[in-house]
Parts: C-alpha cells; sequence; structure tokens
C-alpha cells in the first residue's frame, strides 16, 4: 500500500470552455489548459465537477483506459458514495461492458467493415443524389444543413441499420434531448425511454418481418443465442442517440470550414486525389466531439500529480488532443495534404467507433456530391448561419448556400 502523502495541489475549477457564440470552436481556453493545466476541474452546467483532459498522450490514454467506464444516462449525475452502475440504467451500446459488449461489437463487425460500407458506397451516393436533386433543380437558393447535410447521415443509417426513415420526424427531436442528457439532464431520461420503447416495437417487427439490414442480423443472433435481447436494444439506442447526429455535426462544420478557408473547396473540388487525407484531415481539424466522451473513474487513477478518485467524472476532450502542437506540427491549420494524422475523432479502444467507416464514407460521398451537383457552392451573401451556442459540441444549425 502506498503510504506516501499526498501532496496538496489546489486544482481550481473552471467552468466548462465553450466555443465562442458563433463559432464551431475549439475554445482558445484548450491551447492555455494544455500548456499549463492539462487536468483541470470543470463544473458542468448541472452544478457537478469533472476532470478536464486536453493533451493529446492523456486523452488517447484515457479513453482506452479500462479504469473508465461511461455512466449511463439515468445513472446520472453520479452520487457521492454510490459505484457506477450499482443501479440497472437505461444503457447503449458505450455503456455496455465486457462479454455481453464483446459480442454486440462481433454481431457488427461484418456490416460496418471496411469492405462492407464500401460494397455500398454506390447505394450511398443515390441518398446524397435524392436529397440533392430538389434544391439542385430549384431556382431558389436553398439551406444546404436543412435540405442535405442534416437529413443524409440520417437517411444512410436507416437505410442500413433497418429503421424506417419516415420516422425521423419522432426519433430525432427525442435522440437529441438523449443526447444532451449527460450534461443538461432534464427531458433526456424520458426522451430516452420513449426511443427504447420504439426500438423494443422495431425488434418485434424485425422479428415478424426480416429484411436485409442490421436489426434483422442481430434478432437472428439472438435467436441462435449468441446474443441477448438486452444488447440488441441498446445496439438501436446507440444507432438512434449516436448513429447519425456525430455525421450530421462533421458534415456541417467541415463544408463551412472548406467554404470559409479561402480556396479550400476549390482546391479539393479540382484535386479529388487528395480526398482520402483531406477526410482525415476535416476529422481532426473539425471540433465535432469536444465534450462528448463522459467518462467515470472505477478505481482510482494518478496523473500530473493528481488522484482522480473512483467515481470522478473525467472528460478527455478529443477536439482538444486533435490540435495538440506536440502531435500535430502546426495543429491549429488545416492542411489537406498532411501526411502523418493519428487523430482521435473516433476515440480509441474497446468502445472506439464502430461507425467509423461509414462517416468517413458520408463525408466522402457528400463532397463528392456537392463538387459534382454544386461546384461553385458559396455561403449566400448577407445571410449568416444559425448556432445553438449552449452545447460544446457545436455546429451550424443553418447554412444558406449560392452556386
Ligand atoms: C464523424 C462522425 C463520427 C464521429 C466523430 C464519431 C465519434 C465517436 C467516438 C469518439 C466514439 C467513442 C465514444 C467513447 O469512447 O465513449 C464513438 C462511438 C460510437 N460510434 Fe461514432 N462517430 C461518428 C459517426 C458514427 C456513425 C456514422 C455511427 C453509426 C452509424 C457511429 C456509431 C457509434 C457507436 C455505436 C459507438 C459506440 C461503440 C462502442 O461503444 O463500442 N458513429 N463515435
Amino acid at each position: 500500500m502506498n503510504t506516501t502523502p499526498e501532496p496538496v495541489v489546489d486544482v481550481p475549477v473552471i467552468d466548462l470552455p465553450l466555443p465562442p457564440p458563433g463559432t464551431m470552436g475549439p475554445p482558445d481556453e484548450y491551447g492555455r489548459l494544455r500548456r499549463e493545466c492539462p487536468l483541470a476541474k470543470v463544473r458542468l452546467p448541472i452544478g457537478a465537477t469533472a476532470w478536464y483532459a486536453t493533451r493529446y498522450d492523456d486523452v488517447k490514454e484515457l479513453v482506452a483506459d479500462s479504469r473508465l467506464v461511461r455512466p449511463s444516462i439515468t445513472d446520472w449525475p453520479p452520487r457521492p458514495g454510490r459505484a457506477p452502475g450499482d443501479e440497472p440504467g437505461l444503457i447503449t451500446m458505450m455503456e455496455l461492458e465486457g462479454p455481453r459488449h464483446a459480442a454486440l461489437r462481433r454481431a457488427l463487425s461484418e456490416p460496418f467493415s471496411v469492405r462492407s460500407v464500401r460494397s455500398r458506397l454506390p447505394r450511398i451516393r443515390r441518398s446524397a443524389d435524392r436529397l440533392l436533386d430538389p434544391l439542385v433543380s430549384g431556382d431558389q437558393p436553398g439551406d444546404l444543413v436543412v435540405r442535405f447535410l442534416e437529413p443524409f447521415p440520417v437517411m444512410v443509417m436507416c437505410d442500413l441499420v433497418g429503421i424506417p426513415y419516415e420516422d425521423s420526424e419522432y426519433f430525432l427531436p427525442r435522440a437529441d434531448a438523449a443526447l444532451g442528457a449527460l450534461l443538461t439532464l432534464k427531458e433526456g431520461r424520458e426522451a430516452t425511454h420513449q426511443l427504447r420503447a420504439y426500438v423494443i416495437a422495431l425488434l418485434d417487427r424485425k422479428r415478424r418481418e426480416p429484411a436485409d439490414d442490421i436489426l434483422t442480423r442481430l434478432v437472428h443472433e439472438c435467436g441462435r443465442g449468441t446474443l441477448d435481447h438486452e444488447s440488441a436494444v441498446s445496439f438501436g439506442l446507440s444507432m438512434l442517440v449516436a448513429g447519425y447526429r456525430t455525421s450530421t455535426m462533421f458534415l456541417a462544420d467541415a463544408v463551412l470550414t472548406l467554404l470559409t478557408l479561402p480556396g479550400a473547396y476549390a482546391r479539393l473540388r479540382d484535386h479529388r486525389d487528395l480526398m482520402p487525407g483531406a477526410v482525415e484531415e476535416l476529422l481532426r481539424y473539425v471540433p465535432v466531439m469536444n465534450g462528448v466522451v463522459v467518462l467515470q473513474a472505477v478505481q482510482d487513477i494518478e496523473l500530473h500529480g493528481r488522484t482522480i478518485h473512483a467515481g470522478d467524472v473525467v472528460l478527455p476532450v478529443l477536439a482538444s488532443a486533435n490540435r495538440d502542437g506536440r502531435t500535430f506540427a502546426d495543429g491549429d491549420r488545416l492542411d489537406l495534404c498532411r501526411a502523418d494524422n493519428p487523430h482521435l475523432a473516433f476515440g480509441r479502444g474497446a468502445h472506439n467507433c464502430i461507425g467509423s467507416h461509414l462517416a468517413r464514407a458520408e463525408m466522402t460521398v457528400c463532397l463528392e456530391a456537392l463538387f459534382d451537383r454544386l461546384p461553385g457552392l458559396r455561403p449566400a451573401e448577407g445571410h449568416h448561419p444559425i448556432w445553438e451556442d449552449e452545447s460544446p459540441s457545436k455546429s451550424p444549425l443553418t447554412l444558406p448556400v449560392n452556386w
């Protein structure tokens, strides 16, 4: 047992850094924290405090550290004296652990593989064209987020997973409320209960009417006894809360970035061979996951001379890690030709993003479709995007364009 007394280190509690209003971020604060206070304490909007890690090396370790678990929405906020997972909560795939999580990852590895995603590229392009057709043929310039960048990832995910796209009016507002729950609570719990009932009904339907989609595959695995029903429900919930929102934000932020940095859109449009590297660089540069990975310690962890105690909440900030100058030369600059790019946009470890190949394909197809159909795309003069400024993860809610 370690009997050395711990040095008393005063850790100031700061407000959760938010991107300046009307911008996607990242907040300037990240740079200062990386330099001066790589493990800070932040006050969350719900009043609880959390550890806030901003350096690449720390974030890389923390997201894959088995001493940290993902707290369930219904276990939130963690109460002193109660260990994570004490009470049964509503769980998405992110909070599943151990053999059940591994069985679900196994069942999903084929449909989310590079090979399988590649084989769906023509289908994904058809979804993009279906949404762009009315925009391109209309005589009025339109809003790119509302008409294309928001519905496109929803359509692609629904097609792959087997969720009726028409139901998006029902699940989208509830999914947004559930996704905000870890930081703002309130309606999140109620929304998650409704989403769960929706997924259970959908799985029942797949049992009666099998189709060529992931939910049918999971129902089949449950029938064979290789997967339990609750894990299939967890996956369905994950798709409703994580299967498109991050992609929508990524596409909107990435397209806005390309349209705002002088020459960037035209350069990529005219040099399509740059596309694979450019997609990786956009994943690094665009701060999609400013604050979304929320972890809770199940054991004490020492870091930078401080003790993260069991029960403490830890936020590894992927968007800050991705700009860390120790790993990325000139990290705050978008370099579409960047060669060495070990970004952490998709996390790392057992819970890394299972949809990473799909997200890359969506970005690639989205840009190719825009370059083909709207080569002269530009922000509409005199119109400014509208932002929802309360959340750390931000993207424009509207993007008025001309072409
Ligand atoms: C650019 C878009 C996306 C980004 C930046 C992103 C990012 C992430 C990150 C950082 C994680 C890890 C969270 C953690 O460690 O707790 C994650 C997990 C996950 N993502 Fe994504 N994601 C994106 C798109 C997608 C898509 C398109 C899908 C599926 C349709 C998806 C499905 C998932 C699932 C199911 C998990 C949980 C995996 C597990 O717990 O085993 N994501 N994502």
